[in-house]
């Protein structure tokens, strides 16, 4: 059987789809205009996705995670969880939201097959959260977390992008949340894009920065979980919490790449910075194709780069990260 591999020595067991583009958040250094509609575009539908989790599966891929955009915004977004979880040998399905509606949904998400979810806070500033986000909802998007706990999540994880200027002050506030909350705030380096080249410049800051501040006060580094994905993860005895520090610009970020992703509309991008990406929506429409399409895929990682040119300020062909799922 074919199976996941690259020629630089990585295998892939984990998807990331994105579900559509569409967000309804104007997160500053992603959307800072909103989505903008382009020609009608066809998302992959939940028949498509089918095709596709089944196809992976049979390469031995078992996990798969739901983003966009903000995958819940599609109103099928349950059922397309519950059909992807349904999927022999798809172990974990796991989604990133924005959180918008997770306090009313936390558990019929739960129910449909999802099992982790990240949510998005770049701030807990109420005011601050709803300049980056162009929306009040920083009390709504905790209700969702506290509903998500409620609902059996197994493990809940707050993605925060760091931004000098903007959230780097707000440190001590979100150790304070999690000193008695099993909840893992992943700070993620801010990431040059298409589009955002100016920001990036104002309020990048390296994860590195914030990593020693932790140690300073007493956390520790982790060893890295065999299949762990690229976070640094850092522990400490006074919290029920965690902290993981995702620093894409680090050396030897990508040596731990282990993740396909998929963009709304089917098309298989090898790396989130690299250049174009290969449809493969013409091998979706049957269950009949999924050879042709294990074929496809697995001869498409055998051009996989050994690892993004981020430093040279090559963003690739990346307008934003709503374009194909952080
Ligand atoms: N750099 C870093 N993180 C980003 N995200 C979106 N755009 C960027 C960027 N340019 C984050 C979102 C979300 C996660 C999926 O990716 O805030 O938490
Ligand atoms: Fe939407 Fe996420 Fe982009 Fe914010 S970062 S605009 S929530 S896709």
């Amino acid at each position: 059987m074919k199976t996941l591999t690259d020629p630089h020595g990585r295998s892939f067991s984990y998807l990331r789809l994105s579900i559509t583009d569409i967000c309804n958040y104007r997160c500053q250094y992603c959307l800072p205009d909103g989505y903008q509609k382009g020609e009608s575009t066809r998302f992959l539908s939940a028949d498509e996705i089918e095709n596709l989790v089944g196809a992976l599966a049979g390469l031995g891929l078992w996990k798969v995670r739901l983003t966009g955009g903000e995958p819940t915004v599609r109103k099928d977004f349950a059922e397309i969880a519950a059909r992807v979880s349904s999927v022999p040998g798809i172990s974990r399905v796991a989604a990133t939201t924005n959180g918008y509606k997770l306090a009313e949904n936390a558990h019929l998400w739960r129910n449909a097959g999802i099992s982790a979810i990240n949510v998005s806070v770049d701030s807990l500033d109420r005011r601050r959260f709803a300049d980056i986000t162009g929306h009040d909802h920083l009390n709504k998007v905790m209700d969702g977390i506290k509903a998500a706990q409620d609902a059996g999540f197994e493990k809940i994880k707050v993605n925060t992008v760091l931004l000098r200027g903007v959230n780097d002050h707000e440190l001590g506030a979100f150790l304070a949340w999690i000193r008695s909350e099993a909840i893992s705030i992943r700070f993620i380096e801010l990431m040059e894009t298409g589009s955002n080249k100016e920001y990036f410049t104002r309020h990048h800051i390296r994860g590195q920065e914030i990593g020693d501040q932790l140690k300073a006060l007493g956390w520790s580094e982790m060893a890295r979980e065999p299949g762990a994905g690229p976070a640094q993860e850092f522990q400490h005895a006074d919290y029920q919490g965690q902290i993981g520090i995702i620093a894409p610009y680090s050396k030897d970020f990508c040596n731990t790449c282990n993740r396909l992703r998929v963009t709304a509309t089917g098309n298989l991008r090898l790396c989130l910075f690299g250049n174009g990406g290969h449809s493969l929506r013409h091998l979706l429409r049957h269950r009949d194709q999924r050879e042709e399409l294990q074929a496809t895929v697995a001869g498409l990682l055998l051009q996989k780069a050994p690892t993004h040119l981020l430093h040279f300020h090559q963003t690739g062909t990346t307008p934003h990260l709503a374009a194909l799922g952080g």
